[in-house]
């Protein structure tokens, strides 16, 4: 067992469209100026994103790794703002669907890297495919990104659901975005954790709210991280906090990480 392993936090949501991708790449420089050592895959294999939140334009991807022609070192993207990216490949419909050889390879992969990293962030991608449910197991913290709309709702609970029923998982780390006000905040939260605890008798971890800012997609067109360019808005501010909670929350080295990643692809496969 090694002795320092980086802590794995996947994020996902379910529905697409709800926050994860820029929840992630803003979190990553929070990570960052924390003095934190950050890779930040993007899983997203059908629909990548991160490489043009961060203004960096990848050579290589996941792809070129699964294929045999380069290594993970090769493929990595040093970006400015001082994360790491592994980036997917856009549109590329055979890796929608990981085999086991594919998903063990990423695994050996990865964890050549374990003594470069502090945290290693996963962008998911939406849905709930087994990609997703794959890499979610493998992680320590599984981070869910909702907002207020009952569908968004429906399809985290779902993942939840899944997560929970098939692979055991029993944090839920909660992340509620694009709120107006506290109180769309609390009753989004309120929602999802009933029917947690009522169907899977499940308590669900609140690690906090994202308010609404329409300066987010101004960020995302000028391809500079928001975070950067509004260090002292509500979101970043929030942001920062919901950064301080998760690296508070105790997390069992001995369940989650690479080895365990293997253990899972093995068993589930
Ligand atoms: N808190 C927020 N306030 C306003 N817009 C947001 C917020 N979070 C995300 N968005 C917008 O929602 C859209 C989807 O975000 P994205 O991160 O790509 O979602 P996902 O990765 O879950 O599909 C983007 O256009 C982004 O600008
Ligand atoms: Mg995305």
């Amino acid at each position: 067992m090694k002795t320092k392993v980086p802590r794995i936090i996947a994020v996902s949501s379910g529905k697409g469209g709800v926050g994860k991708t820029n929840f992630v790449t803003n979190i990553a420089l929070i990570f960052k100026s924390m003095q934190k050592r950050v890779l930040l895959m993007d899983a997203d294999v059908g629909l990548s994103n991160i490489d043009i939140m961060f203004g960096v334009a990848p050579k290589y991807n996941i792809k070129h790794l699964l294929l045999g022609e380069k290594s993970i070192k090769d493929i990595i993207v040093n970006s400015m703002q001082g994360v790491d990216i592994i980036p997917a490949s856009s549109g590329i419909r055979e890796l929608t669907q990981l085999t086991l050889d594919q998903k063990m390879k990423i695994i050996t992969e990865l964890e050549s890297l374990d003594e470069n990293y502090d945290i290693f962030l996963i962008d998911t991608g939406a849905g709930i495919s087994d990609n997703v449910t794959f890499f979610c197991s493998a992680a320590h913290d599984n981070v869910i990104i909702l907002n207020s709309e009952p569908t968004s709702i429906a399809d985290a609970y779902a993942l939840i659901k899944v997560l929970h029923k098939e692979y055991g998982e029993k944090n839920f780390r909660i992340v509620i975005n694009s709120v107006k006000n506290s109180k769309e905040a609390k009753d989004t939260f309120r929602k999802i954790s009933l029917v947690s605890e009522r169907f899977l008798g499940l308590s669900l971890d609140y690690l906090g709210a994202l308010p609404f800012d329409d300066k987010i997609k101004d960020a995302i067109i000028s391809q500079k991280p928001y975070v950067s360019l509004f260090p002292t808005s509500d979101f970043s501010k929030k942001l920062r906090d919901i950064a301080k909670e998760l690296l508070n929350r105790e997390v069992n080295f001995l369940k989650g990480g690479m080895q365990f990643f293997l253990k899972r692809a093995l068993q589930v496969g």
